[in-house]
C-alpha cells in the first residue's frame, strides 16, 4: 500500500516541542517508526509550515494513486476550512492524526474543522496514534 503522510506547520520542530503533548521524538524519528513498523508499505512524507501548499498535496493526492491519506494538520486542525475543503474533494480513505489528545486540552483545540471529512480521527497516545491510524486505513483499503 502506498500512504501520503502530510503533516501542518511546527511538526518539522518536534523534539523541541512541550514533551507533555508531543514526546521527545523528532518529526525524522516518527517517519522511521511508522517505516519500520509497516516493513510491506510505502510512505510518501510531507510536511508543511504554509496552508497553501499543504492545499496543493491535498489536491493532487488522488492523482498520484496513493491508496489512503493520513493527516496531522497541527493548528491548522483549529482554523483552516481552506483545508477542510481541499480534504472534502477528494474520497480515497483519509484518517486525521494527533500526538496529543486536542478533546482534553484548552477550549480553542476543541474546534475540529477537519474531522468530519475525514474517515476516523486518532488522537492522544503519541506515535501509537499512528500506528493505529495506519491499521485502520489500511483495513479500510482491504475491505474495499
Ligand atoms: C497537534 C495538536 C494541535 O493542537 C497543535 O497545534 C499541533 C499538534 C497534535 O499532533 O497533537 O501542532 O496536531
Amino acid at each position: 500500500m502506498n500512504i501520503l503522510v502530510i503533516h501542518g506547520p511546527n511538526l518539522n520542530m518536534l523534539g523541541k516541542r512541550d514533551a507533555k503533548h508531543y514526546g521527545t521524538f523528532t518529526l525524522d524519528d516518527l517517519y522511521a517508526e511508522i517505516a519500520d513498523y509497516f516493513v510491506d508499505d510505502e510512505f510518501s512524507f510531507f510536511q508543511s509550515n504554509h496552508e497553501g501548499e499543504l492545499i496543493d498535496v491535498i489536491q493532487h493526492a488522488e492523482e498520484e494513486n496513493y491508496d489512503a491519506l493520513l493527516i496531522n494538520p497541527g493548528a491548522y486542525t483549529h482554523t483552516s476550512i481552506a483545508i477542510r475543503d481541499a480534504l472534502e474533494l477528494i474520497y480515497m480513505p483519509k484518517v486525521e492524526v494527533h500526538l496529543s489528545d486536542i478533546e482534553n486540552r484548552e477550549d480553542f483545540r476543541k474546534i475540529d474543522y477537519i474531522k468530519d471529512v475525514c474517515h476516523e480521527r486518532f488522537m492522544g497516545k503519541k506515535i501509537d496514534s499512528y500506528i493505529e491510524a495506519i491499521q485502520f486505513i489500511k483495513n479500510l483499503v482491504l475491505s474495499k
